[in-house]
């Protein structure tokens, strides 16, 4: 462990997305976050536009490009919707910077100085996997909306889900690099090995991945990389690096305290989960035995259980949020686990493989 990085927590997630005003929508009316400021032409920016969207600690920013010529355009052509940057809050972007360069990271954007009336916003990022960056952001001299360039808005309108904070955000990295990414965290960030599936613990017949999870010294910032193994079929991680072109942010898990809560808001909204077999079901008590939770509730909603040394934990998983099956969002309730439901993976798997057996399709 070091303290060479001290990181303060999320500061935002940046979408690069084709249509800011409608993913702004969609955050907003769907997954219940509150607008609360935005930037484009009305802020004398001519070439992109963004919106800053809140809930609980979360902060979205969905940005989209207003000329054709525009790295976000391009980000867009090739990878279609997905997260471009994850934000991090540091005490000092220069020290940061420095650190890490140091250590071998790639700089894109060195230390900046943004300013307005409301002061001074520094900013500075570091790439990481596929075309994704980490951006380190310090905002201890800047009282502004989120950043100069940005107006805030005043919506009063949102319906929140009950989502307080990224609980976790995972990387889908290219067969092999899964240990070049698990290193580069540890020896350039300062972040320790949490956990290590082998494609033994998260493999079924057909289905196939590893998975390593860092994570830094706090313990508030998680990251599991995955990368494809060999299956009888295509594994989902090659399908998503097949479709985003590369390697990028696979899932980012929204952690809530009233799962049940959540997720009825989400289906009242049309939103889709991965779907459950009832057959996952009736082999959970073998699996998790008793863990308090109503059962039948959790079989209406189609929520998940996953249990460890630490405790157990809750959680779903909606299907891709646009037409490339890319990126989807999890959520998670813990109750003292402090896993990734490892268990799910196979168990769902197995479960889903036994309806289409059961129908002739496998
Ligand atoms: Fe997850």
């Amino acid at each position: 462990m070091s303290d060479f990085l001290p990181i303060l927590g999320y500061d935002h997630l940046e979408f690069y997305v084709g249509n800011a005003r409608q993913a702004a929508h969609f955050y907003d009316k769907v997954f219940g976050f509150r607008p609360v400021a935005r930037s484009g032409l009305e802020t004398g920016v001519r070439d992109q536009a963004s919106y800053v969207l809140e809930q609980g600690k979360i902060r979205l920013v969905v940005t989209n490009a207003l000329v054709p010529d525009h790295e976000v355009a391009r980000h867009c052509a090739l990878h279609g919707d997905g997260v471009k940057a994850i934000g991090l809050r540091v005490p000092n972007v220069e020290q940061a910077i420095a650190a890490v360069k140091q250590r071998g990271a790639t700089v894109v954007q060195p230390p900046t100085c943004l300013e307005d009336t409301h002061g001074t916003l520094r900013v500075a990022a570091i790439e990481i996997y596929g075309d994704t960056i980490i951006r380190f952001v310090d905002r201890r001299d800047y009282g502004g909306a989120f950043a100069p360039g940005y107006m805030p808005l005043d919506d009063m309108h949102a319906r929140p889900i009950g989502v307080a904070a990224i609980d976790h955000i995972v990387g889908n990295v290219e067969r092999g690099m899964m240990d070049h990414w698990a290193r580069f965290y540890a020896e350039v960030m300062g972040f320790s090995q949490l956990c290590h599936f082998t494609d033994e613990d998260i493999s079924t017949e057909y289905s196939a991945l590893m998975s390593k999870v860092v994570q830094d010294e706090s313990g508030k910032i998680k990251f599991p990389i995955n990368e494809p193994a060999e299956g009888k079929k295509k594994s989902q991680i090659e399908e998503y690096l097949d479709f985003y072109r590369g390697a990028g942010v696979q899932h980012v898990a929204l952690a809530t305290a009233d799962i049940r809560k959540t997720v009825r808001e989400l289906r009242g909204r049309d939103v889709d989960f991965l779907f459950v077999p009832d057959t996952y079901y009736q082999s959970l008590r073998d699996r998790v035995g008793d863990v308090g939770e109503d059962m039948e509730s959790l079989q209406e909603l189609g929520i998940l259980v996953d249990r460890d040394v630490d405790g157990y934990l809750l959680q779903v998983f909606t299907q891709p949020v646009q037409d490339r099956p890319t990126l989807f969002f999890e959520i998670i309730e813990r109750h003292g686990s402090r896993g990734f439901g490892v268990g799910n993976f196979k168990a769902l798997f197995v479960s889903i493989e036994e309806e289409q057996a059961r129908r002739g399709n496998l």
